[in-house]
């Protein structure tokens, strides 16, 4: 049954709006839709936020002091069943939107470690994924990438499910859409990742 309900959040890390990133997101998307499992796609470049500022304030409540785009972000990473995350490769790693997104969930790694109360239990089961896009043929910059996704969702009490890393990929048009392969396996994926959050929240209910 198709709820209007977003289960999944999907968070492009590219400051490309037209880029690879973005392509497959909505590739992994229209998979998850096949199964009824809505998503919601969101930006970093286009949000209005600041770096973390390691002031510690959120080692008190686990909740962030800067009162700008991010405490949404929060908000929705909190409420999905799942998490999607899509960068380019900048430099080796992910692109710095993204870093500077995931350094900002401080919060919850304060409420976990520091205060021991998670805003993300890990009886809720949510599940991660992460997509990863370069220029360069050097695998090896996707892992760099992938080993912070793997930080963020750990402190996010986020289960990671997985990564798919494409290289040699043009950023000109059609860029990673001149691939049929892995525009299907990535809308594979997100036909995966919607059949286990859906068998997980059957497993819940039982
Ligand atoms: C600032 C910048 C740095 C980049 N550094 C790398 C790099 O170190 N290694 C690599 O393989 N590709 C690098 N690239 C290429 C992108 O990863 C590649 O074009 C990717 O397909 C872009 O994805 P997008 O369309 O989602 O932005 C870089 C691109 C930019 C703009």
């Amino acid at each position: 049954m198709k709820t209007d309900t977003v289960e999944i959040l999907a968070i492009s890390g590219s400051p490309r709006t037209k880029g690879n990133s973005i392509s497959l997101l909505e590739e992994f998307l229209k998979g998850a839709e096949e199964k009824a499992v809505k998503g919601e796609l969101i930006v970093i470049n286009q949000l209005d936020f600041k770096p973390c500022q390691a002031c510690g304030a959120c080692s008190r409540n686990g909740i962030c002091v800067l009162k700008d785009d991010m405490q949404e972000v929060h908000q929705k990473a909190s409420k999905a069943k799942g998490i999607v995350v899509a960068a380019p490769i900048h430099f080796g790693s992910m692109s710095s939107q993204t870093k500077m997104m995931i350094d900002r969930f401080q919060a919850f790694w304060a409420a976990k470690h520091v205060l021991e109360k998670p805003r993300i239990r890990e009886e809720e089961g949510k599940i991660g994924f992460f997509i990863c896009v370069e220029g360069s043929p050097v695998k090896k910059f996707c892992h760099n990438a992938y080993d912070i996704v793997k930080v963020y969702y750990d402190i996010l009490n986020v289960e990671t499910r997985g990564m798919l890393c494409y290289s040699e990929v043009r950023s000109a048009p059609p860029g990673i859409r001149a691939n049929r392969e892995a525009v299907e396996e990535v809308y594979r994926a997100g036909v995966d990742f919607a059949e286990e959050i859906i068998k997980r929240k059957e497993g819940q209910a039982k």
